[in-house]
C-alpha cells in the first residue's frame, strides 16, 4: 500500500473505486490525495489555494461576490479535436469522423505519460452525478484530477461530492475519468498559474471499457470530463446500447399565455447560440409567453413508458461562451452571473470586475486582457479570448424551469437543428417526416467558430455531434432512425439558421429574442396549428404565418431570407454525397433515397424558389 497522505475516512465502501484510486495513485505518484465532499467549505478552501497559487484572482466582492477569474496558458484555450481519440477494439466502430487508436496501444502510451505525472501535486478524487442525484436517467462518474481548477469547476457543473458517493453505494457502477494537466513538479519547483502540457495532449475514450483518460490540457471539455467526454462521447455509446439518446442539445420549455407547456430540444454546433436560445426572452408582441431553461448544452433523452421521449439536463451548471453575452443579447445569462462564478480568459476591469467584447456598448477605457496585459480600445487584439467562458450554477438562472431537476425528465415535442450558414440555408423549415428530419439533421453544415482549435472553415456537423459521437456516425444515424420507429409519435424535426447574410455581409435575421417568432411557429406546428407551404427542402411558414407584432420585417425581406436557390441547393445536396461516401455500406439506405428525393425536388423547382406572396394563395 502506498503511504500517500489522504483524507480518506471510509467515505465510500465501493471496492472498485477504492482500488482504482489506489492504482492511479501508484501510477501517478501524487504528494497527497483529497476526496472531494462537495461542500461550500471545501470549495472556498480550494479557491483560496488557487488564489494563493496565482491560478485564481478574486474579483471585486461587491460586484461579483464569491467569483474568480482564471487566465489559461495561451496554448490551452479550447477543445483540441485533433487530439481527441475513440479507442475501441475495431477501428470501424469509431468510424471515419473520429480519430481512432488501438486501445492497448493508447493505454501503453498513456500509462507512460501518466507515470509519475502528479508528482508534487494533490490528486483530487471527484465523485459526481450527471443528472439529478438518484434519477433513473442519471449516471455516476468519478474524475481523478491533479487540478484544483477542475475540482472547483466540477462542483458547479455537476452534482459533485459525497452525495454522488452515497448514490454509488457499495456496488454501483461509475465511469472512471482520469485527468492530469501533465506537468509534474520537481522537488522545490515553483508551480505556474496554469500548468499544462500542450505538446502531449490526449483526450482518449475507451467505449468498451467506458473509461476516459485525458492528459495535458486543463481547459473546458478537455478537462471537465463529465461534460463532453462522459455525457456525450461515452454516454452516446451507452445510449446506443440501451436505446436512448445523448445529444449536444439545449432543452427549453415554452409556456403560452393560455398556459400550454411545450418542451423542445435544439442542437446547434459549439458557439452557435444554444445558451442564448435556451434563455430566450420573448420580444415585444409575445406578452404573456414564458420561456424556461432546462439545459444549455447537453440532453439525455430516454423513451418513457408513456411513449414519449423524456429529456434531462445531465449538468448542474453552464460553461458558456462569454463574448457576445450582454443585457441585450442574453439578460438571463447576465443575471445568472451575479455571484458564485468562475470566469476563464475574460478581461479584468480596473475595479476588479469582468469584461468581454460585446458586454457593453462602449468598451472600458482600460482593462487587463486575458493574457494579463494592459488593454485599451485602441489595442488590436481582443481583450477576452473569443472562447472565454463562464462557469455558472444553473440554479441561479432566472429562467430556470421548475422541472429542471425532475428525475423523470420533460417530454420533448420537437427537435430543432441549426448550423451557422451565411449562405444557402433558409431561416426555418420543417422536415416532411422523421426519416427526412434525421437526414436534415445529419447533413447540417456549419462555419468555423472559436470553440475548437483547428476546425475547418465550413464543415458538416451532423446533429452538432461531429466532435462528440463516441462511435461510428453512420451507426448513430441508424440509431436515430430506430428511435423514431420505436416511439408512437416521434417529435417533429426542424432546421433553423439564424446566420444567413446579405450581399453586404450583414446578418439578415435579427436573432436572439426575435428567434421567438420562429419558435412560436415551431410550437404551432407541433400542436397541428401553424400553416406551412411545401418547399423543395421542407415545410415553410408564409410571412403571415409568423407573428410580426413589435418587429418591422417586410415580407420581401422575409422571402429573401427563405429563398432556395436551385444551383446552390444542388451543390449542397452533392456535398452530402461526399460526407456520406466516408461511411461506405454502414450508411442507412434511407439516406440515399432522401438525397435523391431532395435533388429531384430541387430539379423540379424554379431557378430561385421563393415563398409566394400572400395574394397568390
Ligand atoms: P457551446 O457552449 O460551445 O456548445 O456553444 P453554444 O451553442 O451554447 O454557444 P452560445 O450560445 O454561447 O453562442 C455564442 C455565439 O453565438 C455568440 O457569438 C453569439 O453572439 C452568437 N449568437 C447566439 N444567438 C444568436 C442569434 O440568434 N443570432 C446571431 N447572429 N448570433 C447569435
Ligand atoms: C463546446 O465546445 O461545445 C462546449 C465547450 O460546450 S467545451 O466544454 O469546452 O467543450
Ligand atoms: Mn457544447
Amino acid at each position: 500500500m502506498n503511504a500517500v497522505p489522504s483524507n480518506f475516512k471510509n467515505q465510500t465502501k465501493n471496492e472498485r473505486l477504492i482500488q482504482w484510486v489506489d492504482e492511479i495513485a501508484r501510477l501517478t505518484q501524487p504528494k497527497a490525495i483529497h476526496w472531494c465532499d462537495g461542500s461550500q467549505k471545501e470549495y472556498d478552501t480550494l479557491a483560496a489555494e488557487l488564489v494563493k497559487g496565482g491560478t485564481f484572482l478574486k474579483l471585486n466582492q461587491e460586484k461579483r461576490p464569491n467569483s474568480y477569474l482564471a487566465r489559461s496558458d495561451p496554448r490551452d484555450v479550447a477543445r483540441v479535436e485533433g487530439r481527441t481519440f475513440i479507442c475501441c477494439l475495431n477501428r470501424n466502430d469509431a468510424g471515419a469522423t473520429n480519430n481512432w487508436e488501438d486501445p492497448a496501444k493508447m493505454k501503453e502510451t498513456l500509462t507512460g505519460l501518466f507515470s509519475g505525472c502528479m508528482r508534487g501535486r494533490t490528486m483530487y478524487v471527484i465523485p459526481f452525478s450527471m443528472g439529478p442525484l438518484g434519477s433513473s436517467i442519471a449516471h455516476i462518474g468519478v474524475e481523478i484530477s491533479d487540478s484544483a481548477y477542475v475540482a472547483t469547476n466540477m462542483r458547479i457543473m455537476t452534482r459533485m461530492g459525497q452525495g454522488a458517493l452515497d448514490v454509488l453505494g457499495e456496488r454501483g457502477e461509475f465511469v472512471p475519468c482520469l485527468h492530469s494537466v501533465g506537468k509534474p513538479l520537481a522537488e522545490g519547483e515553483k508551480d505556474v498559474p496554469w500548468p499544462c502540457n500542450p505538446e502531449n495532449v490526449y483526450i482518449a475514450h475507451f467505449p468498451e471499457e467506458r473509461a476516459i483518460w485525458s492528459f495535458g490540457s486543463g481547459y473546458g471539455g478537455n478537462a471537465l470530463l463529465g461534460k463532453k467526454c462522459f455525457a456525450l462521447r461515452i454516454a452516446s455509446v451507452m445510449a446506443r446500447d440501451q436505446g436512448w439518446l445523448a445529444e449536444h442539445m439545449l432543452i427549453l420549455g415554452a409556456e403560452s399565455p393560455e398556459g400550454e407547456r411545450t418542451y423542445v430540444g435544439a442542437a446547434f454546433p459549439s458557439a452557435c447560440g444554444k445558451t442564448n436560445f435556451a434563455m430566450l426572452v420573448p420580444p415585444k408582441g409575445f406578452e404573456g409567453w414564458k420561456i424556461r431553461t432546462i439545459g444549455d448544452d447537453i440532453a439525455w433523452i430516454k423513451p418513457a413508458k408513456d411513449g414519449k421521449l423524456r429529456a434531462i439536463n445531465p449538468e448542474a451548471g453552464f460553461f458558456g461562451v462569454a463574448p457576445g453575452t450582454s443585457e441585450e443579447t442574453n439578460p438571463n445569462a447576465m443575471a445568472t452571473l451575479h455571484a458564485n462564478c468562475i470566469y476563464t480568459n475574460v478581461a479584468l476591469t480596473d475595479d476588479g470586475d469582468v469584461w468581454w467584447e460585446g458586454m457593453t456598448k462602449d468598451p472600458p477605457k482600460h482593462v487587463i486582457d486575458w493574457q494579463g496585459r494592459d488593454w485599451t480600445p485602441e489595442t488590436k487584439t481582443p481583450a477576452a479570448h473569443p472562447n472565454a467562458r463562464f462557469t455558472a450554477p444553473a440554479s441561479q438562472c432566472p429562467s430556470i424551469d421548475p422541472a429542471w431537476e425532475d428525475p423523470a425528465g420533460v417530454p420533448i415535442a420537437a427537435f430543432i437543428f441549426g448550423g451557422r450558414m451565411s449562405k444557402t440555408m433558409p431561416l426555418v423549415f420543417q422536415a416532411f417526416n422523421w426519416a427526412h428530419g434525421v437526414y436534415c439533421a445529419a447533413t447540417m453544415g456549419s462555419e468555423k467558430t472559436a470553440a475548437a482549435a483547428g476546425q475547418a472553415d465550413v464543415r458538416r456537423d451532423p446533429m452538432a455531434m461531429l466532435p462528440f459521437c463516441g462511435y461510428n456516425m453512420a451507426d448513430y444515424f441508424t440509431h436515430w432512425l430506430n428511435i423514431g420507429r420505436n416511439v408512437p409519435n416521434p417529435p417533429r424535426i426542424f432546421r433553423v439558421n439564424w446566420f444567413r447574410k446579405d450581399a453586404d455581409g450583414k446578418f439578415m435575421w435579427p436573432g436572439f429574442g426575435e428567434n421567438m417568432r420562429v419558435l412560436k411557429w415551431v410550437l404551432d406546428r407541433c400542436h397541428g396549428r401553424g400553416f406551412a407551404v411545401e418547399s423543395p427542402v421542407g415545410w415553410m411558414p408564409r410571412h403571415d404565418s409568423l407573428n410580426w407584432e413589435g418587429l418591422d420585417y417586410p415580407a420581401e425581406r422575409f422571402y429573401e431570407l427563405m429563398k432556395v436557390d436551385r444551383a446552390e441547393g444542388t451543390l449542397e445536396a452533392n456535398d452530402h454525397e461526399s460526407l456520406f461516401d466516408k461511411f461506405f455500406d454502414r450508411l442507412p439506405k434511407e439516406f440515399t433515397f432522401e438525397r435523391e428525393m431532395l435533388k429531384s425536388r430541387l430539379w423540379r423547382s424554379p431557378k430561385v424558389w421563393e415563398l409566394a406572396h400572400d395574394e397568390d394563395f
